[in-house]
């Protein structure tokens, strides 16, 4: 069995969740727009009271990544921008700077893939992934995402528009066509 695990946040999370963030900077907000110097505690308690909300309406399903030995949070997961006409949604993901290269992030894209197409009744998930984003395209091909080729300008990290590749996992009870 993994040695990591995801789960839904509590309040209690919020310090520990910060200092995952603090030592996590470079590398995330190299990746991410979400994380900007200003990013403070005050931001983690909305941003968990936030997905504690949308969890019980549906809106998203963001998760922690934790080590299943030692309670540790290991990183941020989750599945959002759901469209819900097609049953699609995005799924996105970070690990921690001290927990990097374990596996964290492939098994917890394995989970929300289950949990998507197995409770959700999501028939695509998309992961877009920066072009040189080499760690995460990595991710994407460990789970057998399949890549569906280079989008322009298609994810903005901080105030520059990224070309990124698309990846898709489509739910094998689906009823295709062709
Ligand atoms: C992408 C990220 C989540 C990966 O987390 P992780 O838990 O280290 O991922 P895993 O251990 O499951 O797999 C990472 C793989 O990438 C590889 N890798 C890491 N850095 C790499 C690099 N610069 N070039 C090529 N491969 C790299 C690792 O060796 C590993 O592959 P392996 O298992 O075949 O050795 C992490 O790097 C991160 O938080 N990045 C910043 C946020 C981000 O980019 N999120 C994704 C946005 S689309």
């Amino acid at each position: 069995m993994s040695q990591f695990a995801i789960r839904k946040y509590e309040e209690s999370d919020a310090g520990e969740f910060f200092e995952a963030i603090e030592e996590s900077r470079d590398h995330i907000s190299h990746w991410m727009s979400w994380l900007t110097p200003e990013f403070s505690p005050s931001d983690v308690h909305e941003w968990i009271a936030e997905c504690r909300r949308d969890f019980e309406t549906g809106i998203k399903y963001e998760h922690l990544i934790v080590d299943r030995g030692n309670g540790q949070i290991v990183g941020a997961c989750g599945l959002n921008s759901f469209g819900r006409l097609d049953k699609l949604c995005n799924l996105g993901y970070w690990v921690r700077a001290s927990r990097l290269g374990e596996g964290a992030a492939t098994r917890a894209t394995e989970l929300l893939r289950d949990l998507a197409f197995e409770e959700l009744d999501i028939i695509r998930i998309e992961i877009v992934i920066a072009v040189g984003n080499e760690a995460s395209h990595q991710v994407a091909r460990h789970v057998g995402a399949i890549d569906e080729g280079i989008q322009n300008a298609r994810l903005l990290i901080g105030e520059v528009a990224h070309d990124a590749r698309m990846y898709s996992m489509i739910n094998p009870r689906v009823r295709r066509s062709g």
